[in-house]
């Protein structure tokens, strides 16, 4: 049985989102590479996961054994990918970790026409529809975890800092077209395919 945590719990809805004929991905903030080798396991050609924290990525080194995969140390805001496009992008709990925006720009200067990006975030509980979907999730989420177990990662954590409307409006302003869905436990969907 997978170990249940937010993030895990969506693990095989973002990887319905591969495209076909995908023949390579980027990870946005991999951790520890866990769904980086989820990813490898589907495609036919390579997979790069890339996370500023040192001690994620030395984990991921670890536990990858996958020639496939390869893991960055570097900020992703900052990191130069120069002439490299994906055909499968995605972000998992870490976008608002970064200024969201500029995030969504280098996203789109990274796909490949006809890629796709799956984005799993966090937001902030701002309205009355946010408690009330959490009122429903908080027994789902006690279900999950006494049976299942719960598991941190233990990659590094930040609360959300927008609400999913304002999530809604940059979306619409920088990924016309894209589809946002709200999930029951905490989090969102985002997924994109560029023109
Ligand atoms: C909540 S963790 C999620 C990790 C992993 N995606 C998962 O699902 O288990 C957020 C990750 O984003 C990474 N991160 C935060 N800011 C980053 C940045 N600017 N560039 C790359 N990684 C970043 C953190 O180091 C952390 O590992």
């Amino acid at each position: 049985m997978p170990r249940y945590n937010h993030n895990e719990h969506y693990r095989n809805l973002l990887l319905r989102q591969i495209p076909s004929h995908c023949q390579n991905a980027l990870d946005i903030g991999c951790g520890d590479g866990g769904f980086a080798r989820l990813l490898a396991d589907r495609l036919d050609g390579t997979v790069t996961g890339i996370d500023s924290d040192c001690a994620m990525i030395e984990r991921a080194r670890t536990e990858t054994g996958n020639q496939s995969i390869h893991f960055i140390e570097a900020d992703f805001m900052r990191y130069s990918f120069d002439e490299e496009q994906f055909d499968f992008i995605t972000a998992t709990a870490s976008l608002h970790h970064m200024p969201f925006a500029q995030a969504l720009e280098k996203i789109t200067s990274l796909l490949r026409p006809g890629g796709v990006l799956a984005v799993l975030g966090l937001f902030r509980e701002v309205s009355l529809a946010d408690t009330a979907v959490s009122v429903v999730a908080a027994p789902v989420n006690t279900f999950y975890a006494l049976t299942r177990g719960w598991s941190s990662s233990g990659a590094p954590v930040k609360p959300a800092n927008m609400s999913l409307r304002e999530i809604h409006k940059t979306v619409s302003i920088h990924l016309p077209g894209a589809r946002l869905r709200r999930l029951l436990l905490w989090r969102y969907l985002l997924t994109w395919q560029k023109p």
